[in-house]
């Protein structure tokens, strides 16, 4: 049983890491269980319990019933990273729905880390592409005080997902696995948090826009009935809304959804 939060029998590994980085000292604890239904269901139940500490991750080797982000199913085969963490909303920090800046920002970073000259781009709102591809998943929910960040990395294995080009780290090269891959990954999601509290949503969107796709690249969304809508990229607002510009100059604003791009 793990130390930190007793989650289960199902446990097959427990590590915990101190780190010293940006922020106070904080132990991160990685729990591995061997299957379950969904990370994100599983760390939500224990914040709306006890409350989960921040630095606790829990992995599952599969899960049998992972959820993608507007109700979509997240298909999670054996090699790849499944991962949830809990970080606390504290009354100064900023607004708790730019944490998917947080969490891209941290994928971005591990993935490079073992990827060093591949292409690479973050897709607002929190996709990382691979050689254009899309390589991982990011899903926020909200429970009391605490929000639950689910994070999917196609470390093995590149899982059919419709209307998207999907890749994996293996297939670009890389030789880590999962386990291997929370460990930096969880790392850098620990120094990003920092900086977002430290320094603020500002810098997180600045060092997410270097990253990202450019200011005046073409985009497509489509609005609440489906609608396509087609423009350019024209910024990030102070919230992390999108800008698009559209064909006839005008602007609008979007706060939630999925674009494509090129
Ligand atoms: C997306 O649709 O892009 C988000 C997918 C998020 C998947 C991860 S895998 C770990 C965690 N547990 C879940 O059930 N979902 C998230």
């Amino acid at each position: 049983m793990c130390l930190a939060v007793g989650l289960s029998d199902n446990s097959v590994h427990c590590a915990a890491y101190r780190l010293c980085g940006r922020g106070a000292l904080l132990t991160i604890v990685i729990e591995t269980v061997a299957e379950t239904a969904s990370t994100n269901a599983d760390l939500k139940a224990l914040c709306l319990k006890d409350g989960v500490p921040e630095g606790f991750w829990l992995r599952a080797e599969i899960q049998t019933g992972g959820i993608g982000r507007r109700g979509r199913k997240w298909e999670s085969p054996k090699g790849n990273l499944y991962c949830s963490t809990a970080v606390d909303i504290r009354p100064a920090d900023p607004a708790p729905s730019s944490l998917s800046f947080v969490a891209g920002l941290a994928v971005y970073s591990a993935i490079r880390g073992c990827l060093p000259d591949v292409p690479m781009l973050l897709k607002w709102p929190n996709d990382v592409l691979v050689s254009d591809a899309k390589i991982c998943g990011i899903l926020l929910e909200r429970v009391k005080d605490q929000v639950v960040v689910g994070i999917g990395v196609n470390v093995a294995v590149a899982p059919e997902v419709e209307g998207r080009i999907v890749n994996s780290l293996a297939a670009e090269g890389a030789t880590i696995d999962a386990a291997g891959f929370l460990e930096q990954l969880a790392r850098e999601f620990e120094t990003y948090v920092a900086i977002w509290r430290e320094d603020g949503l500002a810098e997180i969107l600045k060092q997410w826009q270097n990253l990202a796709h450019p200011v005046g690249m073409a985009i497509t969304t489509s609005d609440d009935g489906g609608e396509k809508i087609t423009g350019e990229f024209a910024g990030l607002q102070a919230d992390g809304a999108l800008r698009l510009r559209k064909t006839d100059g005008t602007l609008i604003e979007i706060h939630a959804g999925d674009i494509s791009i090129g």
